[in-house]
């Protein structure tokens, strides 16, 4: 695959993550819109310490350099920009509808086909110094199945593996992605993250650490955060944190 439009691609065919290997890189000094793919990830992290299974042949493990010009206040909606241009590229490529489970999954028929983890750092004088988007999607069944303690919650979006669908979506993310970005201060973003979003007036546990309580999710409010009412009564707009979807 050649670099495509302003993102210069790093192709491997195995790294530890493809978030690390991209640190490492913008830590030496690599641009804007430095991209690094490989076809297996052996250490492919998800969020809170999770491993992410990045088996080869089976998925997309792809991690976006960005020096954003944006305000610090903002670094939290890229998680949230990036689920909606997975899922409109999914949308365009395979036909297919999927949803968004705040704040950084995935959803295809009840399964998790992506997750996003969004890592940077800042300056010594408090400015964005990069971002690293690391996208991982399930784009098959891997050969042998999934381990055990995920063969419950993720799926896949297509039966088989067709590495000219694997570079077409590859192309559309990057494509909307930056089509998305350069009107990155209209938020326009946030309504269709708000249509796509499957936890709106759902009943969801809120997991704070060791924390669990009961709570029904209202609205998403114009920063992302999931504005959750608690069998008390209370409201509360999360920032962060992790639900899980009550049946
Ligand atoms: C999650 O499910 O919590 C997020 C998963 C993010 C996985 C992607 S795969 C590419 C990039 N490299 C990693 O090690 N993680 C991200």
């Amino acid at each position: 695959m050649e670099n495509y439009l302003d993102f210069k691609l790093n192709i491997f065919d195995e790294v530890t993550s493809t978030n690390d290997v991209l640190q490492e890189m913008a830590v030496s000094g690599a641009l804007d819109k430095t991209v690094v793919l490989s076809s297996s990830q052996t250490k492919g992290r998800g969020r809170l310490g999770r491993n992410f299974f990045s088996p080869k042949n089976s998925g997309i493990y792809m991690s976006i350099l960005l020096r954003p010009k944006i305000d610090i206040a903002d670094v939290s909606l890229i998680t949230p920009l990036t689920a909606v241009v997975v899922c409109e590229a999914i949308e365009q490529i395979y036909s297919l509808s999927p949803q968004i489970k705040w704040v950084n999954d995935i959803f295809l028929n009840g399964k998790k086909i992506c997750g996003i983890l969004t890592e940077g750092a800042f300056t010594s004088d408090g400015k964005i110094d990069y971002i690293i988007v690391g996208i991982g999607i399930n784009l098959c069944l891997p050969k042998d199945g999934f381990p055990a303690d995920i063969e419950n919650i993720a799926g896949a979006i297509a039966l088989d593996y067709s590495e000219d669908k694997k570079t077409a979506l590859i192309h559309k993310i990057l494509q909307i992605f930056d089509e998305r970005l350069d009107r990155f201060s209209s938020k326009d973003f946030v309504s269709i993250y708000r249509q796509k979003s499957m936890v709106i007036g759902r009943d969801v546990t809120v997991i704070l650490g060791e924390n669990k309580t009961y709570a029904k999710v209202l609205d998403i409010n114009d920063n992302c955060e999931l504005v959750v009412q608690y069998e008390n009564g209370k409201t509360e707009a999360l920032s962060s944190g992790e639900i899980s979807v009550r049946l």
